[in-house]
């Protein structure tokens, strides 16, 4: 409670600072995300299982007579200001892309648009692997849909703010990010199928113990290129199948004796790639189970083997991350921890007894500080809501 007081006194200043704003500012909240299992399977057409947090970016807009736009970043204490006809994607990874690609999706798709003045400050941690990013795509193209009553449903919002990272980001990611900050439910996780968008919310019933994110505070800046690569490695072992089995059309439709036959002699590594994410589509069916029969210590393992398999097989975690995971493995307080998102830095997500958490963070803060040279952050999260209006 005490961040989002904060949050929104932050808001008052920025508000009298600019003189920007009116009492019918609309304020937006979009939260970051969590992912129990279900690690880059969204882009291969297959399962994952995300929550909203309770830490999010907030986005006060108010609509402009002009079609100016004037932008402001608490954050980054950054102010931005461009006109709706010069929309392009900034260089050197400008936190104006996220607000700015959402413009020029609904600018694709016809929507009439007026300018706007917009300041958004955040209590996501940045670059932590929670999805900031998809936080304020989706506060953005909400807010707008809003102001300028579109009408446009949530689900086209999600695929809206994914195509804004894609085009503006250049990060070819999947869909779980967005769809989880808008569509989060508090108490709840959601089992997306990124292939139909199917989706249903599971209960996250986790008695006395709670969710723990150990942020290595390693910037994950490895992580947009590899990311599109290992994108590139999934694509070419579907490619492979198909064309011994036509019909496949992603790896959610591939199993290990495809990859046995015709991936694995030929191309090991890309065999190796596809075979972490077979193996994890089916291993997320399994940890939902288990959730929903309140087993957590079979749900603890499974994450221990999702971090393995993303760690050794689909090498996209890092010594920080790995050393996080090691640290907590023979810890009876903790069901399972693994490192969560896209990799390369980021946070481990962990299963901890409530009670155990203080001694935790205790031992393990200064050891990680020792090992590598770099401070660690916790967050103890709750699930929470999606997208929705804070004021307005
Ligand atoms: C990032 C991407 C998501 C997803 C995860 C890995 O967070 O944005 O679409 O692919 O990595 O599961």
């Amino acid at each position: 409670m005490l961040a989002i007081v904060q949050t929104m006194l932050d808001f008052h200043l920025i508000f009298s600072k600019n003189n920007w704003f009116s009492n019918e500012t609309l304020v937006i909240a979009s939260p970051g995300r969590i992912n129990i299992i279900g690690e880059h399977t969204d882009y291969n057409d297959g399962f994952v299982l995300p929550a909203a947090v309770d830490k999010a970016v907030y986005l006060a807009i108010a609509p402009r007579n002009d079609d100016e736009i004037h932008l402001y970043a608490h954050d980054f204490e950054g102010s931005y200001q461009t006109s709706l006809d010069a929309i392009a994607p900034l260089p050197d990874s400008h936190w104006a892309n996220y607000i700015l690609g959402v413009v020029a999706q609904l600018q694709k798709a016809d929507y009439p648009l007026k300018g706007f003045n917009a300041a958004m400050v955040s209590d996501v941690p940045i670059g932590a692997g929670l999805s900031s990013s998809a936080a304020v795509e989706c506060a953005t193209v909400f807010a707008l849909n809003h102001l300028y009553q579109l009408g446009i449903d949530k689900i086209t919002m999600v695929q809206m703010a994914q195509k804004a990272e894609h085009e503006f980001v250049g990060v070819m990611c999947g869909i779980m990010d967005m769809f989880a900050s808008m569509m989060g439910k508090k108490d709840h996780v959601i089992k997306l199928d990124c292939r139909s968008l199917a989706y249903e919310y599971v209960p996250l019933n986790l008695g006395n113990y709670k969710l723990v994110l150990l942020n290595t505070n390693v910037k994950h800046s490895l992580a947009s290129s590899a990311y599109n690569t290992r994108r590139q490695e999934c694509e070419k072992a579907v490619q492979l199948v198909a064309e011994e089995e036509p019909g496949i059309t992603a790896l959610r439709d591939v199993n290990t004796a495809m990859l046995d036959a015709y991936v694995k002699p030929a191309h090991p590594l890309i065999d190796k790639r596809a075979r972490f994410v077979v193996e994890e589509i089916a291993r997320l069916q399994t940890a939902c189970e288990k959730l929903q029969q309140g087993d957590l210590h079979s749900l603890g393992q499974l994450m221990t083997a999702t971090h393995n398999g993303l760690s050794r097989d689909y090498e996209v975690s890092c010594r920080e991350l790995d050393w996080l995971a090691d640290f907590v493995k023979e810890n009876p307080a903790v069901l399972g921890s693994r490192m969560m998102g896209g990799g390369f830095g980021g946070c481990t997500i962990n299963i901890v007894a409530q009670n155990a958490i203080d001694d935790l963070v205790a031992s393990i803060t200064p050891a990680y500080e020792a090992a590598n040279g770099l401070p660690l952050s916790h967050y103890v999260v709750t699930t929470g809501d999606g997208t929705n209006i804070v004021q307005g």
